[in-house]
């Protein structure tokens, strides 16, 4: 005990104990949110675990960067990004001429990558996060790109900088899936999975059930913030496609990348095959399965019909996912409503795992070399 605590530095910015520092790189709607739940809703599950977090930087692409190593105030920020504005007057330090450079400078102990998710490459979050766990920073993100293209390659950077790099948020929010497997399951093998995965594709097919135009639920779903960026992402699968490789890669021991799944969406599919669907006592849901044949284990994305009270019937922005397992059969998680609080909760809760694990080890923060 005494070896780790002498690797601790001491800060110049005085830490107060239990206190995390974190910087958030991407200020969109979860982003945001959780900026959002750390004024409000989250105030006394943090003090109930005496747990401090103070965030000293937050980076955007046409909003600017705010470094603070003192703390940086979030309802500025929120009202700045908000009115469509810059983050650049709240920053106090040398200038940041890139979000690259804010993750190797910001002196904090964890970044919260919350960029938008790039299904094609999962860039530039994977670089990002590279960088981020290089530099001895725990990773914390809901950007399921990364773990999708590079999880194994990340895990082992994180292993060799004695780092976390969590990621309950990149499926199904903060609904617990990655942390009900690794804690709640010893010695169980995940054989395969499927599920519901697409808040939007979902939320867009029980519209178009109740009669309204693909075009005007999407604007729904977008309103919302629970769309990505660009909506194709969603309709085409390439969203369910990424999340299939996360859960193969990360509870499968899987390497599958997206451009490996066979991918089928919801773009062509007519109003009236849905609302017949529906008369035969049926849902079209986009579904992403993943198997295990032999040694391969392969990821599909496509609609599927299926009976009204199967727990993949999900309706509005609801998921479900069912679990395939050795020693515990079927289980399933179902997330109701799924919102962008929800998905500001996994950051919360993947903030909070990191306080339990820094207490639990006894090694506090990990040593950044830049952050002081
Ligand atoms: N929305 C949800 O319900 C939800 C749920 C689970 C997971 N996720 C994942 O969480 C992540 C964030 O989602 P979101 O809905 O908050 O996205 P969003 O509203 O599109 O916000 C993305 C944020 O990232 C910033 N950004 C994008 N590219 C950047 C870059 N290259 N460098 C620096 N900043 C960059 C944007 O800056 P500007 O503001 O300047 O554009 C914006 O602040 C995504 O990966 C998404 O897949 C979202």
């Amino acid at each position: 005990v005494s070896v780790k605590r002498a690797e601790i530095r001491a800060p110049a910015v005085r830490r107060r104990r239990g206190e995390l520092r974190v910087a958030l790189l991407g200020f969109g709607h979860v982003g945001r949110a959780f900026a959002r739940g750390l004024l409000g809703p989250y105030r006394e599950a943090l003090a109930s675990r005496k747990l401090r977090l103070r965030v000293v930087g937050v980076a955007t692409r046409v909003h600017g960067a705010a470094v603070d190593a003192r703390g940086l105030d979030l309802t500025q920020c929120l009202a700045r990004v908000e009115a469509g504005g810059c983050l650049a007057s709240l920053h106090r330090g040398a200038p940041l001429p890139s979000a690259l450079a804010f993750v190797r400078s910001v002196p904090a102990d964890v970044l919260v990558e919350l960029t938008s998710l790039d299904p094609l490459r999962g860039e530039p979050a994977t670089t990002h996060l590279r960088a981020a766990l290089s530099r001895g920073l725990h990773v914390v993100t809901a950007n399921k790109g990364p773990v999708a293209f590079a999880w194994s390659e990340l895990k082992r950077l994180a292993r060799r900088h004695r780092c976390e790099l969590l990621h309950e948020g990149a499926v199904m929010d903060g609904t617990p899936v990655f942390n009900l497997v690794s804690r709640c399951l010893p010695g169980c093998r995940i054989l395969g999975f499927r599920g519901t995965l697409n808040s939007t594709s979902s939320h867009v097919l029980t519209r178009m059930e109740e009669g309204a135009s693909l075009e005007a639920a999407v604007r729904e779903a977008q309103a919302a913030g629970i769309a990505e960026a660009d909506p194709r992402a969603d309709l085409s699968g390439w969203d369910s496609a990424v999340k299939g490789c996360t859960l193969a890669n990360v509870l499968m021991g899987a390497t599958v990348r997206p451009r490996e799944v066979r991918r089928r969406g919801i773009v062509r599919i007519q109003p009236e095959t849905v609302r017949s669907a529906i008369e035969r006592g049926r849902r079209i849901r986009l579904v992403v399965r993943g198997s295990r044949l032999g040694r391969r284990i392969r990821v599909r994305v496509a609609p599927e019909e299926i009976p009204l009270g199967d727990p993949l019937s999900t309706r509005g922005s609801d998921a479900a996912l069912i679990l395939q397992t050795d020693l515990m059969g079927e289980i399933g998680v179902y997330e109701r409503g799924g919102n962008v609080e929800q998905a500001a909760y996994a950051i919360f809760s993947d903030l909070a795992t990191l306080a339990s694990l820094g207490a639990i080890t006894g090694r506090g923060w990990p040593r950044s070399r830049e952050a002081t």
